[in-house]
């Protein structure tokens, strides 16, 4: 029911404009799919369905092919994702040094799992394997900001100070 209503408000919320000027500079460009997927996910932060059936109608691509498209690449989100994103790395030296409790520290902190975004919107966790900063373990990115050997305390004060 929440859910529904969620989905209801989100579909009312969509802004075709910035869709639209996306759609206009890209006109001239047969096949453009996926800068216009790109640059659709920078304007909304994913990839609305609403945005999706306005690409569909303007490309000429079905729905099913933006859909096989914005799947494949993991680059593309289907999701609305929080206006902070954490990434918790938790490959092996991560893991060996405390990841997991990193994790479990956010995961009470924020009240989701990994791999949710909080209701509000507020911040996305993410758990990701192997950054290749292994000699910062353990080490988490926070909205694009890299930091390293995290302790509980240290990442529970980075997202306290998230707006
Ligand atoms: S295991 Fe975390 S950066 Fe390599």
């Amino acid at each position: 029911m929440v859910l529904e209503q969620t989905k209801t408000e989100d579909r009312a919320a969509f802004d075709e404009g910035p869709l639209e000027e996306i759609l206009d500079s890209f006109s001239a460009q047969e096949g453009a799919v996926i800068p216009i997927l790109q640059r659709a996910q920078q304007a909304y932060g994913y990839l609305p369905e609403e945005a999706l059936r306005m690409i569909s109608k303007r490309t000429g691509f079905s729905l099913a092919q933006l859909y096989g498209v914005a799947t494949f690449y993991s680059q593309f989100y289907l999701q609305r994702r929080g206006r902070h994103v954490i990434n918790i790395c938790d490959g092996t030296a991560c893991h060996v040094k405390g990841a997991p409790r990193l994790v479990t520290t956010l995961e009470e902190e924020l009240g989701i799992k990994a791999g949710e975004t909080s209701p509000d919107y507020r911040v996305t966790l993410e758990v990701v394997y192997c950054l290749g900063s292994c000699a910062l373990a353990p080490m988490a990115v926070i909205d694009g900001q890299v930091y390293g050997r995290l302790v509980p305390e240290k990442v529970l004060k980075l997202v306290r100070e998230l707006d």
